[in-house]
Formats: C-alpha cells, sequence, structure tokens
C-alpha cells in the first residue's frame, strides 16, 4: 500500500455488541457521533444476543442509521435461531453492507480502500488444530473452517483496492486471544484464517468473539490483527489508522 504523507484512513471497529432490546441504547449515541472521529464502521459479529429476527431489527435499527458507512460480518451468535438470512436482508435493507464471504470497496477522500469479510469459524492453531480425520461430524467442522478460509481469500483476491482490510468474527491468530482459557482456543479462530490473509497484502485484520482476549496481535507473516470485541476495547469502538497502527 502506498499512501501520500497526512492521508490517513480512519477504521472505527467494533465486535460483539449483542444488541438487543435491553441494551441496545449502550452504545448508540457513541456510534451517532462516528462522523468527526472516523471514515466507516467494521462491526466483527455477534450484532445480537442469540439472533432472532426481533433483535436483527434492532441492530438493523441501530447501524443502519449511523453517519458513517458500516460494513459487518454476522458472528455464531447471529446464527443460533437460525434466521441469519432474514438478518442479513433486514441489515442490507437499512443499508449496512454485509460480508460473507464477499468484498466491498470504500472511497475516502480519493483512496480505495477494500474489505474482505467472512464469519470465519474455529478450529485451532498450528500444532494444536483440529484435522479432518475421522468421524463425520469431525471432517464437516474443519470443512467450515476451510470453506470460510477459502471463501475469505477469495474475497481479497478479489479487491482492487489502495488497501486491504480482513473482516472476521473468529480469530485468525492466537495472539488476540491471549487472557482467553487456551482449552477453548480451537473454538474461538483458526490458523487457516490467519494462511489467508497471508495470502494477500492485508493492511489490517479485525475480529471479534473472543471477550476474554487481547486488543493487539499479528499473523504469523506480520499483518497487524485486532480485536475489537466490546469487553476488550472497554468501550463503544475503537479506531485504527491506515498506515501508522
Ligand atoms: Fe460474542
Ligand atoms: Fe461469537
Amino acid at each position: 500500500m502506498t499512501w501520500r504523507s497526512g492521508a490517513r484512513v480512519r477504521v472505527a471497529a467494533v465486535g460483539d455488541p449483542h444488541l438487543g432490546a435491553d441494551n441496545g441504547d449502550l452504545y448508540r449515541e457513541h456510534w451517532e457521533q462516528l462522523g468527526g472521529q472516523a471514515d466507516m464502521l467494521l462491526v466483527a459479529g455477534d450484532l445480537t444476543k442469540t439472533g432472532t429476527v426481533a433483535e436483527g431489527q434492532f441492530a438493523a435499527a441501530v447501524f443502519g442509521q449511523l453517519p458513517v458507512p458500516v460494513v459487518a460480518v454476522l458472528g455464531n451468535h447471529d446464527y443460533h435461531s437460525g434466521r441469519c438470512a432474514r438478518i442479513i436482508a433486514l441489515l442490507r435493507e437499512c443499508g449496512v453492507t454485509v460480508l460473507d464471504g464477499q468484498a466491498t470497496v470504500l472511497e475516502v477522500r480519493g483512496r480505495r480502500v477494500g474489505i474482505a469479510g467472512t464469519v470465519g469459524f474455529g478450529g485451532g492453531f498450528v500444532g494444536k488444530s483440529a484435522s479432518a480425520f475421522g468421524e463425520t461430524e469431525m471432517k464437516l467442522f474443519v470443512r467450515r473452517t476451510e470453506r470460510q478460509a477459502d471463501a475469505l481469500k477469495a474475497a481479497l483476491r478479489s479487491l482492487d483496492s489502495d488497501a486491504r482490510i480482513a473482516l472476521t468474527h473468529y480469530a485468525p491468530t492466537s495472539d488476540t486471544l491471549a487472557g482467553e482459557p487456551p482449552e477453548i482456543h480451537p473454538f474461538l479462530g483458526s490458523y487457516q484464517l490467519g494462511e489467508a490473509i497471508d495470502s494477500h497484502a492485508v493492511d489490517l485484520a479485525i475480529h471479534g468473539h473472543a471477550h476474554f482476549g487481547s486488543q493487539h496481535g499479528a499473523t504469523l507473516h506480520g499483518t497487524p490483527v485486532r480485536n475489537a470485541a466490546t469487553s476488550v476495547i472497554g468501550r463503544a469502538f475503537a479506531v485504527y489508522e491506515l498506515p501508522g497502527l
């Protein structure tokens, strides 16, 4: 990525807001004031508590009325009630760009910022990962991870932009899981997402899902990774600048 000096893009990010009628206003006024603070808001999944249509409607109403473009991926909680297709439709109807293995480009002061997004999945990290062997259920588990990583790689490949951001719910590195019990790392992310990111020139990777993890990390090849879960960043959103993270 090459940028003229002083030309910074401000990327606001948040994961795991877990919105419902009882907590929907917790961060709302902060998000509504994003206009002067950031050029976009990336939402790293778990927009809802249990993925009901009512919660999806609520999330769409909140994220569909912000003064900056909003790009989101879903998280495992958004899948829980089996209504994820409806939730995606509700969000899109309200103007939120939902990425499910796709990419989008935002124009920011003459720069093209590409965002490739997918939910991702678990599986673990190098040396401590699941393999597609044995029972059918185990193969299905690992194949979902592989399909998600392949989708992220293809979405990144499709981008023609000045900068690339990877947006997932599950983590692409164990760095940002520090603080979570090691026993559950295989359910929080996968090295295969990191490999997909490292296969392209990604400037920033953002995820959520690890509520007790750490904010700062990197993939094996050094791509900056940020865990933007609300409980990790401790506020309504974090802002990361491109370049100069
Ligand atoms: Fe979550
Ligand atoms: Fe999650």
